[in-house]
């Protein structure tokens, strides 16, 4: 979910929807808005998307200088009118926004039915609400320590912007394991779940760490306080270095096309500064300051989610293959769960572009209490996972707005690349004539990915003739088997067409059997890696009239005989290739959901930062 509030002179309502706007990435399923209008409340929600929102609100009273505003991610209670946000308590006075699940809420449901309240929605978030008119009344106290002693109360996640109707000069917010930022304008301030919603407004930040509360208000300002002793906090302000025009389209007529073109820019900048071909030397403070970690590390474990994970697995490959070290790649919500062995000569990776994902969070938490070493990468600066660990490497990738992750899965393997290529140094796995190749190769990635990315048109031939498929089959072997992973995930994320990756060669153990004149198969075959071995996999396909796209080699004409469309892509070493073969990928995906009709930036169930389990 996100929020977003406002407090100052100007109108809240069309901050809090331009915010949402930028918010909806984190959810939206469902959005709405409080307005206090000196003591009268506007309140606007509705079912679906902040557009609706802005419909249902049309032409009603839409005044007020404070205001909170939520798109939602459903967890409890389908989404609906009732279940929006933002919930008003029973006796009408308090009004709160919620992203975080509590996990005590049924108990504390009851405590209040029991005591006279009654519940309109399925959610947690009415029960904090009501806990709170319950505990300002029973214990008469004001909202800022009503809301500190309820969420004393409460078991489980949170950042919440709550006001009372009595008061229109205070907001109250919180934190506890979702993110919160507060923006400083001049006499104006506002609540975000991240920057974007303010950026116009004031570079000026202070994001709340878990546990602390903050109360915000026109006469006395920012006030941040912990939820737990109520002890006073002095807000670290930080001056925000992210500009606008890097969160709008610019031109494209998607976030996800816009970012797809990104990525040479976004590769370019993640090895800006560390990768120094010139001076055969790659630089990373962060490894530099764990390097007898990595070096004598039994193995690396690396975590991550969705994208994130296919990117750990690229990882994988590299770390194995270079650096000779073995590595484990574990999706962060079964690693956390399965009662894991983990000891402090383990390395762990926590690979995630929000830096917020519940469960990556969780499992770095778990490995670190084992005395593992963390390492981050992240594309979100300061963001919960990056702030967790040890040390780590941001993705230089810049925002990405886009539900399906694109830029910062190439951004993710580039950092990964690096890594894996300085360790191997360290460890002496790599000779000196290989290293030097390595730098001077990934250094000319981002110039053959722009060459890739000069015409689509054949992309959109091959989507034009699949659009209508129910099922695709992607294949790949060593480095691209992970690029299978991600192709079919592409395709099935933004077009609801199903799809699976798999390995080429366990493809006869099942998918096999799926092969029809009806079914493509996306077969990402370089000419680098395992080149006979995918021919004769192609081969098998072929053999029961399966329709083959191959992903191949500049100039390769084996392979294009057998197949009935191919894309090239510039020769590469096979461990940078994953950097190349995704593009036409994604492309692909791309050009299939929008001829499909398809909301690309946004599909349906998705969110772009899942911050619960
Ligand atoms: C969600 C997004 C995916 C993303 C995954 C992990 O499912 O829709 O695109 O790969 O979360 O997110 P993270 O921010 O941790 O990389």
């Amino acid at each position: 979910c996100g929020i977003v509030g406002y407090l100052g002179e100007r109108d809240a309502y069309p901050i809090l929807i331009k915010g949402l706007q930028r918010l909806e990435y984190r959810g939206y399923d469902s959005a709405g808005v409080a307005l206090l209008d000196h003591s009268t409340l506007h309140l606007y929600k509705k079912k679906g998307k902040v557009s609706d929102l802005e419909a249902e609100a049309a032409g009603k009273n839409q005044s007020g200088h404070l205001g909170i505003g939520h798109t939602r991610w459903a967890t409890h209670g389908p989404p609906n009118d009732n279940n929006s946000h933002p919930h008003v308590s029973n006796n009408g006075k308090i009004a709160l926004i919620h992203n975080g699940i509590i996990e005590n809420y049924s108990s504390l449901k009851e405590a209040l039915i029991s005591r006279g309240f009654v519940f309109h929605s399925d959610t947690d978030t009415e029960v904090l609400v009501n806990l709170i008119e319950d505990v300002m009344n029973s214990e008469d106290l004001d909202l800022e320590n009503a809301v500190r002693v309820a969420l004393n109360q409460v078991i489980g996640a949170y950042a919440i912007c709550v006001f009372s109707l009595e008061n229109d000069r205070t907001i109250v917010t919180a934190k506890m394991g979702s993110p919160l930022v507060i923006g400083i304008g001049n006499d104006e301030f506002f609540v975000a779940s991240d920057a974007t919603p303010f950026l116009e407004y004031t570079k000026k930040a202070v994001y709340l760490e878990d546990g602390e509360m903050a109360t915000i208000n026109l006469d006395h300002g920012l006030r941040v306080r912990s939820i737990k002793d109520n002890r006073t906090i002095d807000p670290y302000v930080q001056q925000l270095q992210m500009d606008l025009a890097s969160i709008e389209k610019g031109g494209y007529e998607h976030f996800m096309l816009k970012e797809i073109y990104e990525q040479p820019k976004a590769i370019y900048d993640t090895f800006r500064g560390r990768l120094l071909p010139d001076q055969n030397m790659i630089k990373m403070g962060g490894l530099f300051e764990y390097k007898e970690k990595f070096l004598n590390a039994n193995r690396i474990i690396i975590v991550g989610c969705g994208t994130s994970w296919h990117a750990g697995l690229v990882g994988e490959y590299l770390f194995e293959d270079l650096a000779r070290i073995p590595v484990e790649v574990e999706y962060a919500s079964e690693f956390r769960y399965r009662n894991p062995v983990i000891t402090d000569q383990d390395v762990v990776i926590a690979i995630s572009q929000s830096g917020e994902t519940a469960d990556t969070l969780a499992a770095i938490k778990l490995a670190k209490e084992h005395g593992a070493t963390i390492f981050g990468i992240c594309n979100v600066v300061g963001s919960s996972i990056a702030r967790e660990t040890h040390a780590g490497a941001y993705t230089h990738a810049g925002p990405e707005i886009g539900v399906a992750s694109t830029k910062a899965f190439t951004a993710q393997v580039t950092v990964l690349s690096l890594l894996a290529i300085e360790i191997a140094k360290m460890k002496g796995t790599l000779s000196e004539t290989r290293y030097h190749e390595l730098l001077e190769e990934l250094n000319g990635i981002p110039k053959k990915m722009e060459a890739m990315l000069q015409s689509d048109s054949k992309v959109r031939e091959i989507s034009e003739r699949f659009k209508d498929a129910t099922n695709c089959l992607y294949l790949g072997r060593g480095y691209n088997f992970p690029v299978a992973l991600e192709g079919a995930l592409k395709l099935k994320e933004i077009s609801y067409i199903h799809a699976e990756g798999y390995p080429a060669a366990e493809m006869k153990h099942g998918p096999i059997a799926l092969i029809d004149e009806n079914m493509p198969v996306f077969v990402i075959a370089p000419r680098n890696g395992q080149y006979d071995k995918i021919v004769s996999n192609i081969q098998e396909v072929k053999a029961r009239n399966g329709k083959i796209v191959a992903i191949v080699s500049e100039g390769d004409t084996e392979i294009a005989k057998m197949s009935d469309f191919t894309l090239e892509i510039p020769d590469s070493s096979e461990a940078f290739s994953p950097l190349l073969t995704t593009v036409p990928l994604q492309l692909l995906s791309y050009h299939i959901a929008v001829m499909r009709g398809c909301n690309v930036d946004q599909p349906r169930n998705l969110a772009k930062s899942v911050t619960v389990e």
